[in-house]
């Protein structure tokens, strides 16, 4: 998988949504390091699609403004400008069909150049997108079209929009994006898991107790709201970020690392996993939604006084789901999945708590400690992989102490940082599709978590849970594992 060193073709890369906030926040600044790197084909060129009449120096100057801020490595003048001499902008409306000629013309007609076409923009545009990119003969096969999440708010309309799109794209063109699947340490868990003898014998029911996979941000939704409060965290992460980072936890070896070979392996977990009944949601899941606190020190409002958030929202900004594998490698193990907006850290985090040891030979207050015996996959803020275990405290005693084994990727290999989008932004140049969800993985995707909607859409009279911005979410999450006598990593 690591294709580091494979040279990029040459190609076009059209933004549509050019002027928006993930070009200008991730992707341009994404692509200016991989240019600044040397990883992008000398021919590669950038057109931005925007409605707004722009010169292309005015548009290289709102590039630039925000390139400044978002760029993460060092900001370098010169390869910014050899960057930009790569960047053009075009005005096209994305929902105008009169407008495609132009770009037809500007991208040409080179078959040995690979032409991404990234959508940017509301998923509601994405069929008329293409099927105006097909009138002008844009859908020819070495075009590929990347759709941004969320694909639709529930299975139907993911469905209308797949639809939509498979009239005028074959399937291996297409590049549904879950940036998750671009982090280092989610690629590094697979490395970890196939490349050595050592985890794959314990990755299973009879070794392993429970799987806890966190992502908490500290921000709230910020200037989001009108989107967020239509969306809520199940769709914005479980859906996609949370059930990714499960299938790469639970999949069998897949035969070789080509891309259908994983997404094989990644649509069986999928499949498995336990449907949800009514009876389920009430147990084994948790909503909450942030009332005012305070973040690193700083007071922070509530969800329903954020702007665009209606007084009586029942969002939710918390989920946690207690998830089962139903399959021989997995029955019994519970998943636990939690995500939330203004918790206490900004953290990702994979979690898995192998079982105790058989039999106690050793007294005292840490035997049978839950907090050994672990393996954490940190996916933010570090990158890095940490095996938690017992050890005996030099001296003349037997006290045992908890000690642990650390890898930070990044301080191990002395390596430039690459960001999640750089990634798989090379990867769609090169044709790579193994960190893309095929059409089959969305679908089971959002069976899944069709139940879980419905239910809480239902009991409209129920609000979610509150929980105080700045912490953990709310208490029902921590009794959630109390229930199978555990608790949160941070908790123990
Ligand atoms: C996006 C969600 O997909 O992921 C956002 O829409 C969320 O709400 C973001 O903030 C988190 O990504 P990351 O990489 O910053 O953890």
């Amino acid at each position: 998988m690591d294709n580091r060193s494979t040279p990029t073709p040459a190609f076009d890369m059209v933004l549509f949504g050019g002027t928006g906030d993930l070009v200008m926040r991730k992707l341009l600044p994404s692509l200016y390091q991989a240019h600044a790197a040397s990883l992008l084909n000398e021919q590669g060129r950038l057109l931005a699609l925007g409605r707004k009449a722009m010169s292309r120096d005015d548009y290289l100057a709102l590039v630039e403004k925000s390139a400044r801020q978002h760029v993460k490595e060092h900001f370098d003048a010169a390869a910014w400008a050899s960057f930009c001499s790569r960047i053009d902008y075009l005005q096209v409306d994305a929902g105008n069909a009169a407008h495609y000629p132009a770009l037809a013309e500007a991208v040409g007609q080179h078959p040995e150049r690979v032409v991404v076409c990234y959508l940017a923009t509301a998923p509601n545009l994405f069929a008329g997108i293409c099927e105006n990119l097909a009138a002008v003969g844009l859908n020819r096969p070495n075009v590929r079209v990347v759709l941004e999440k969320p694909l639709g708010i529930d299975l139907d309309s993911s469905n209308a929009i797949n639809d939509d799109v498979a009239h005028f794209f074959k399937e291996e063109q297409l590049y549904r994006i879950d940036h998750y699947l671009g982090k280092e340490s989610v690629q590094n868990l697979m490395a970890i898991r196939f490349a050595n003898a050592l985890f794959e014998p314990l990755w299973r029911r009879e070794w392993i107790h429970d799987v806890q996979i966190t992502i908490a941000e500290d921000l709230g939704v910020g200037t989001r709201g009108d989107f967020y409060d239509g969306t809520g965290a199940l769709r914005d992460m479980v859906q996609n970020h949370l059930l990714q980072l499960l299938c790469i936890v639970a999949m069998e070896p897949p035969a070789s690392m080509e891309a259908d070979a994983v997404r094989d392996e990644k649509l069986k977990v999928l499949k498995a996993l336990r449907p949800f009944s009514e009876q389920d949601v009430a147990n084994k899941t948790v909503r909450g939604q942030y009332k005012a606190g305070a973040v690193a020190g700083q007071p922070v409002v509530g969800y329903l006084q954020e702007q665009g958030i209606p007084a009586d929202s029942h969002t939710e900004t918390f989920v946690a789901i207690k998830a089962e594998i139903d399959n021989w490698r997995w029955a019994g193990v519970p998943f636990f999945l939690r995500t939330g907006k203004r918790m206490q850290d900004r953290l990702a985090e994979i979690v898995i708590n192998f079982r105790d040891v058989p039999h106690q030979l050793f007294s005292g207050p840490l035997s049978g400690s839950h907090t050994a015996n672990r393996l954490v996959i940190q996916l933010q803020p570090e990158e890095s992989i940490r095996l938690y275990f017992l050890a005996k405290e030099p001296g003349d005693t037997m006290r045992l102490q908890p000690a642990f084994l650390d890898l930070d990727f990044y301080k191990a290999f002395k390596v430039r940082r690459a960001d999640a989008y750089e990634r798989l932004l090379l990867d769609v140049i090169r044709g790579k599709l193994a960190l893309f969800m095929r059409r089959d993985e969305l679908v089971e995707a959002w069976r899944w978590v069709m139940p879980i909607m419905e239910c809480w859409q239902n009991s409209s009279n129920t609000p979610p849970k509150q929980y105080t911005a700045g912490t953990w979410g709310p208490a029902a999450s921590s009794a959630l594992l109390s229930r199978d006598g555990i608790s949160w990593h941070e908790e123990s």
